[in-house]
């Protein structure tokens, strides 16, 4: 089912401004002109783009090899190099759940045939998610839970920590939940952050502490909570400098 959704082309778009990040063709001028003043105040913004994709698609191969054949992807993102469905490979059942309208257009177009399904709906309304998640996951049975680049954008009066409670408490134990977030040392606001303010998602940076506590009921797997770089990398980072984005994957209880 379609949440409506007014369109707004001047509004920046935090799915489009990825996909300009990540060198997509799927945004507008003012997706661009708003990326591109990200892009001013942290140069590594497109690196740290594709740290998270390359992530995404460790954490999703982790939980195939511990087992996972279902996965919930929640912020899926407009369609990129490796897509989770082409990552769990075949026997594998995702539902993708993002509530941008464009994401939702160009996902149903790649997924036709492909047995995975696009929900265009809000997280922020979880019990209504889950019930439609449910059509094709067994919730029975283990899950992997993605909130991969997404609970930035889910601020605490929107009840964030409760969101992914309400998440956490239909998986099975032997489930999976993975998270990057964008993060400080100390919770602080920059010019960075300040464009996202006109986005139609503004930011929330959370400190390690705040995004520790989302694992709550989980047990990290190794090497815990590190810089999205650095979990399980398969390859030489393309910098050493911190990309302020935190990764984890943690295993339910
Ligand atoms: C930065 S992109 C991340 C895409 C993908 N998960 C990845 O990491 O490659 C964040 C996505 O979350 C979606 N999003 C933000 N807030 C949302 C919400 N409340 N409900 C559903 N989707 C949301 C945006 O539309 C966008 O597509």
């Amino acid at each position: 089912m379609t949440e409506p959704v007014e369109l707004d082309f001047s509004i920046p778009s935090v799915a489009r401004m990825y996909d300009y990040y990540l060198g997509g063709k799927d945004h507008f001028a003012a997706d661009r002109a708003a990326a591109e003043q990200v892009l001013r105040a942290f140069p590594d913004t497109r690196t740290m783009a594709r740290e998270n994709r390359a992530f995404l698609g460790r954490a999703v191969r982790h939980m195939r090899r511990a087992g996972v054949e279902q996965f919930l992807d929640l912020g899926t993102g407009l369609p990129a190099a490796g897509n989770v469905h082409e990552v769990a490979g075949e026997g594998s059942r995702v539902v993708y759940v993002d509530n941008d309208p464009v994401v939702a257009v160009h996902g149903r177009a790649l997924l036709e045939n492909t047995g995975a399904i696009l929900l265009q709906k809000d997280v922020r309304k979880p019990d209504s998610v889950l019930a439609e998640a449910a059509d094709l996951l067994d919730f029975g049975t283990p899950v992997g839970v993605l909130f991969v680049a997404i609970l930035h954008f889910i601020g605490d009066e929107d009840g964030a920590h409760g969101i992914v409670a309400r998440f956490r408490d239909r998986m099975a134990p032997g489930s999976y939940l993975a998270i990057t977030h964008g993060t400080w040392e100390e919770a602080r606001e920059d010019d960075g952050v300040d464009v996202y303010k006109r986005t139609n998602a503004p930011i929330s940076v959370r400190t390690r502490a705040e995004i520790l506590r989302f694992f709550d009921g989980f047990e990290l797997v190794e090497p815990g909570l590190v810089d999205v770089a650095h979990w399980r990398p398969e390859r030489p980072a393309a910098t050493d400098r911190r990309l302020w984005l935190t990764a984890g994957v943690g295993r339910r209880l």
